[in-house]
């Protein structure tokens, strides 16, 4: 089957179900709710969604413990309302993608039940060990969730593998038997329509052989031994051959840890690709060292290299995937921007990253410039893997300076409800949300962005339009200027038609602006800035500009 890259001409909006829209007043988002907002989804620009799980789920993990892989939660809305969100995207040229989790599953999983009995052919669905001769763990891996990456299960007298939650198990994908339940999933959603998958933590799948001990890592043990596992490629090339290659699909992989060079060992369009995108960890590093919880100063010059060197890195070989918030991660205001001045850089934010070259995605909440949330409590905190981290890790610490931890580091920040309006729980439900709100929803809404010209909602609109008109944004080269400014990133797009520059200031300070050699200002027209007035030699806090020249 050709196919057609369509991927590359979308920008997508990602939903985290729980928090976007409750359409039934149950508390709980849920399909109901997005099938009310396709058409405000669709008024950004957005043309693709990306569904994190709807499948049906304990919710240890926030759905990414899944427990049936073949069906839609009924908190959801359940399979009826699946097809009529899908129907409903499709009819308004909308992309679907659903998550696919097959790193793991959760332990309420009918494979896990019957494998812990030995019940055939589930028995080495999962990753088993007895325990070793002097009564330890198997292995000194780490779970990057919560301790060890085992778990002693009573019914079969063995330890089962996870890497993250304790309840999610993972599978044994040396086990063709596993592989092929992953391509008949596969089968399943693309038959029903559904346009491709990201792909979870798809890096981890293959563990080397004998699950040797790790000698090198301090933390997160094994990693080295599960990340780009040994027959990593031989599965996804088989997933590709048999399944995504008969489909005019988009594959999106999630890759922590993971280089551009290394990338294009499964990306490179010119040497047999076994996936399309990737999700890559680096400029989410500019503020933190290995995860969020590890706050350092924000050093943008460490970002702009990130950026600089997944574009240059993929140049006319593979195609990036643009973000720069998800689920997984506090809220880029409050991070790479300011919440003082929260419109001006969330402008600015947005504009960084929709005008390189890839696929950008934006989060549920980002067009609106949603923050961080700072609860006084840590008990108020839901996620698994902040839990851990407040009650089991550096506990020796003050209280307060372990709260501060989880201000910087928690993605529940990202998890808070979309704030729709200034009506009680900010317009998400109408009755008790699963989850607390952001108390600045008040000033920081939709309804308000909506009746305001100058919003950062009707700035997304702008850029994403503006980016949807340049052939230089899809197809142009990429330069980045002033690479040692630690206030400044600045960069062009040029094809054979048209140049843009592009001027991000990451800084509350004013600071002088000279356009990079070659570029006469004077002939060029500012087509989108985050102020009234641009002065020529001056840049005001988080100013933007991106000026076009036309050949
Ligand atoms: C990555 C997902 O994005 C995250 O939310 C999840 O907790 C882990 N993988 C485990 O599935």
């Amino acid at each position: 089957m050709e196919k057609k890259q369509w991927y590359k001409d979308k920008v997508f909006y990602q939903i985290w179900p729980r928090s976007f829209k409750d359409g039934n007043g149950d508390g709980m988002g849920d399909l109901l709710g997005v099938y009310e907002k396709l058409d405000y989804i669709k008024s950004l620009g957005c043309d693709g969604i990306w569904f994190s799980p709807l499948y049906p789920s304990p919710g240890v993990d926030c759905g990414y413990d899944i427990s049936d892989y073949n069906d839609i939660a009924a908190e959801f809305g359940g399979m009826e309302a699946f097809k009529k969100v899908l129907e409903g995207a499709h009819e308004r040229d909308m992309k679907v993608i659903m998550d696919l989790v097959v790193n793991h599953t959760s332990t309420e999983h009918e494979w896990f039940k019957k494998s812990r009995e030995r019940i055939e052919p589930y028995t080495d669905y999962y990753i088993w060990r007895p325990a070793k001769s002097n009564g330890k763990l198997p292995n000194n891996w780490d779970s990057l969730f919560e301790g060890k990456a085992w778990a002693w299960d009573e019914v079969r007298n063995e330890y089962y593998m996870h890497l993250f939650a304790i309840e999610q198990a993972d599978l044994n994908m040396d086990n063709p038997l596993v592989r092929e339940e992953v391509k008949n999933i596969l089968r399943f959603w693309l038959d029903m329509g559904v346009d491709g998958f990201r792909e979870d933590v798809i890096t981890f799948i293959s563990k080397k052989e004998g699950l040797p001990d790790d000698r090198i890592m301090p933390a997160s043990k094994g990693i080295g031994y599960y990340n780009h596992g040994p027959r990593l490629h031989e599965y996804l090339e088989e997933f590709h051959r048999d399944v995504f290659s008969h489909y005019d699909c988009m594959v999106l992989a999630e890759a922590p840890m993971i280089n551009p060079k290394k990338a294009l060992e499964y990306i490179d369009e010119n040497n047999n690709p076994v996936l399309d995108m990737m999700i890559q960890f680096a400029t989410q590093e500019a503020d933190c060292l290995f995860t969020d919880f590890n706050h350092i100063p924000f050093s943008l010059r460490k970002l702009k290299r990130a950026y600089s060197n997944w574009q240059n890195g993929l140049e006319g070989r593979g195609w990036n995937m643009l973000y720069i918030e998800n689920h997984d991660h506090p809220r880029m205001v409050s991070r790479y921007g300011s919440e003082k001045f929260r419109r001006e850089s969330a402008k600015m934010l947005a504009v960084s990253y929709l005008f390189l070259k890839g696929t950008p995605f934006v989060y549920q909440g980002q067009e609106i410039g949603m923050s961080n949330w700072y609860p006084s409590d840590p008990e108020m905190y839901e996620d698994v893997q902040t839990r851990w981290q407040y009650f089991n890790v550096g506990t020796k610490r003050s209280p307060e300076k372990r709260l501060q931890r989880l201000w910087h580091g928690s993605r529940d920040s990202a998890r808070t409800p979309v704030q729709w309006s200034a009506e009680p729980n900010a317009g998400f439900t109408t009755g008790e949300p699963w989850f607390y709100v952001n108390e600045n929803y008040v000033d920081v809404n939709v309804a308000s962005q909506e009746q305001d010209a100058d919003s950062v909602l009707n700035f997304y609109r702008k850029a994403i339009a503006l980016r949807k008109a340049l052939s230089c944004v899809r197809h142009g080269d990429y330069r980045e200027y002033n690479k040692l400014s630690s206030s400044l990133y600045t960069y062009s797009r040029e094809d054979e038609k048209q140049k843009i520059l592009v001027v991000c200031s990451y800084t509350e300070k004013e600071v002088p602006f000279k356009a990079p050699q070659g570029f006469d200002l004077a002939s060029a027209e500012l087509k989108l800035q985050n102020y009234a007035k641009a002065d020529s030699a001056l840049l005001k806090p988080y100013e933007v500009r991106v000026y076009l020249w036309e050949k």
